[in-house]
């Protein structure tokens, strides 16, 4: 057991291939060649290229010029105003395959032309090799994703539901760019909750060690009742606390209660992330309980914890309640166990990145136990460098009437039942669209799951996550507009007009080439070779939407060019059809990295 002693910082990496790494960070490497050449003395200036808004001035742009400027004005006697030092760029960009033409724009920007000859080849390679070859490289090789992490004993609620979709897409895309990732379920299996639940179990249910799954069949309802009879009754009260003396000390009845309990929440859980199709490990607060004292013994060291009115509390800068770790009765809490799963994760479990996904009502929990942790040194006082935390908040889920998403009864609705509905809604559209006679009734059971529960995670995942959604059915099963449906449609089609066409993709892969001659094919091609920046934009700051954009313009992209250009039959078939396959490969990726399932015919 030692202290987090050194904070190791990770730099980002430069790749010499031309052929590993973006668009964005090839440009970047030969910008940063072309500015070393421009201005030699200035060190440390870091290229930034940003994708060209507009189409006709360029694919990217340099905006160094500006504030290269700023920075050597009157130093430096050749450049005299932002233009030329942008000029100066562009005459020293190495000579590259990449680069078609650049040239000057407004104070200084140096557009660039992508070369097309460069982009189909790059297309078809990733064809050919598999679009792995286009993951992005992040600086870390270990991260923990702490997501979904319901509470036992009480029902997994709408925001469990946009942290277990959240949380997963933020994985999902880590283990893309080859990042280990350690699902955490970091459950609420702790507390004094349990003492009212067992004392409640052993009084209602004497002969609960042979039949708890009976006695306690709806966990909610049991929840209630006994809350209710704690509220009512002081001498049941006095009873229930004493039982959670008894379960923390470890007393074999108290903590089998305690096992049986949690086991019959894990069992609901469980049917969600089978729906969903998430997979997660359970570590649940009580995992970290026995390292409590540890930890919190070495934040005593720091000197950071002090007594306040009884309790054993941090105080952190800018907030005036501290935060506490030991309660006035002695006992640990949120903190205590988060600061302590922090503690594990970062030494017992080397995790350089630490993500966790909740309501953004938790940011201050979070931002305080992250400083405490900092002024421990377990982390480094920059937010930039690793091992590195970040918590990823999200707003309300909200019903139809503005307020918090509940059922007519108000009560919180089940996320089985919300799940349900979703897939028989679809499954009633698709009998209405006949498919009931052209499919089998596996294929009907799988379409409808796969564009249900597709629905519910696009329809979160498309907002900025901080921002309160609105739950609507009939919004999110449209087949028109920014849904899934829509999506999967899309993907469909693409797929229909491979098969249709009769040629093999695979031996057009191995002797067609690609071209990008119709402006409608070179938007699509640079979209599509835009996957790679996107996906480790969506990465690195956390937001899912990015990449959910991203899959939209790609499908409004296709849709032109499939408009515009005629694919079968037509001289260019093979390097479309090649156009067509790679559009799918992508949306797949996109998908798969959303946790959606595709699907192939429609
Ligand atoms: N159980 C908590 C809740 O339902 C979420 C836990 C999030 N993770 C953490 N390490 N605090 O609100």
């Amino acid at each position: 057991f030692s202290p987090v002693g050194k904070v190791q910082s990770v730099s980002t990496m430069a790749d010499g291939d031309e052929n590993l790494g973006s668009v964005k960070q090839i440009l970047e490497m030969l910008f940063a060649q072309s500015i070393r050449l421009t201005v030699p003395d200035e060190t440390e200036v870091a290229p930034i290229i940003t994708p060209c808004k507009d189409l006709r001035h360029g694919d990217y742009q340099c905006n160094n010029a500006m504030s290269l400027f700023a920075r050597i004005r009157g130093r430096v006697p050749q450049y005299s105003n932002p233009p030329s030092v942008g000029q100066a760029i562009m005459n020293n960009i190495p000579t590259s395959e990449i680069i078609e033409s650049s040239r000057i724009a407004g104070p200084g920007y140096v557009n660039v032309v992508l070369s097309r000859k460069w982009m189909a080849k790059r297309i078809h390679k990733m064809l050919k090799d598999g679009i792995e070859t286009w993951a992005p490289k992040l600086p870390v090789k270990r991260a923990v994703v702490d997501f979904s992490s319901p509470n036992i004993a009480k029902e997994m609620h709408v925001g469990h539901l946009r942290s277990t979709i959240i949380g997963d897409t933020l994985a999902r895309m880590l283990e893309f760019s080859n990042v280990e990732v350690l699902r955490r379920n970091h459950v609420g299996d702790w507390g004094t909750q349990f003492g009212m639940l067992i004392e409640y179990l052993f009084e209602t249910f004497p002969d609960w060690e042979v039949a708890s799954g009976q006695a306690i069949s709806d966990l909610e309802a049991f929840y209630k009742a006994s809350k209710q009879r704690f509220d009512a009754d002081p001498e049941f009260k006095e009873r229930a606390q004493q039982a959670v003396v008894s379960l923390q000390g470890g007393e074999e009845r108290y903590r089998k209660a305690w096992a049986q309990i949690c086991e019959i929440s894990r069992k609901e859980f469980k049917k969600v992330y089978e729906r969903l199709g998430v997979h997660l490990e359970e570590k649940g607060e009580s995992f970290y309980n026995p390292f409590i004292p540890k930890a919190l013994d070495l934040l005593n060291k720091e000197g950071l914890i002090e007594e306040s009115e009884g309790a054993r509390v941090i105080f952190v800068e800018g907030i005036s309640r501290p935060l506490i770790v030991v309660k006035k009765d002695g006992g640990y809490n949120y903190a205590s166990t988060d600061l302590t799963a922090l503690w594990y994760r970062l030494n017992e479990e080397k995790a350089e990145w630490i993500i966790y996904v909740t309501d953004v009502g938790q940011r201050e929990h979070f931002e305080m136990f992250f400083t405490a942790a900092k002024r421990a040194g377990w982390l480094p006082a920059e937010a930039d460098k690793y091992p590195k935390v970040n918590h990823v908040g999200f707003g309300l889920v909200l019903g139809e009437d503005g307020k918090r998403f509940r059922t007519r009864s108000s009560e919180v609705v089940k996320l089985v039942d919300l799940l349900d509905e979703a897939k028989n809604r679809c499954k009633t559209a698709l009998i209405e669209r006949g498919k009931d006679k052209e499919w089998t009734e596996e294929e009907l059971e799988q379409t409808a799951e796969a564009v249900g529960y597709g629905a519910v995670k696009y329809a979160d995942l498309k907002n900025n996550r901080l921002t309160n959604y609105t739950f609507n059915f009939d919004q999110m099963l449209n087949d028109k507009g920014n849904t899934a449906v829509y999506l999967l449609y899309a993907h469909a089609r693409i797929c229909s007009i491979i098969r249709k066409s009769g040629k093999e993709i695979e031996e057009l892969k191995r002797v067609g080439t690609v071209a990008l001659e119709h402006p409608d094919e070179r938007v699509l091609g640079l979209h599509l070779l835009q996957f790679p920046e996107v996906v480790e934009e969506a990465c690195t700051n956390l937001l899912p939407n990015v990449l959910c954009e991203y899959l939209y313009n790609l499908s409004e992209d296709f849709t032109r060019f499939y408009t515009n250009c005629q694919v079968v039959g037509s001289a260019e078939e093979t390097s479309r059809l090649l156009l067509c396959e790679a559009t799918a490969v992508v949306m797949r990726k996109c998908f798969h990295l959303l946790g959606i399932t595709p699907v192939y015919k429609i």
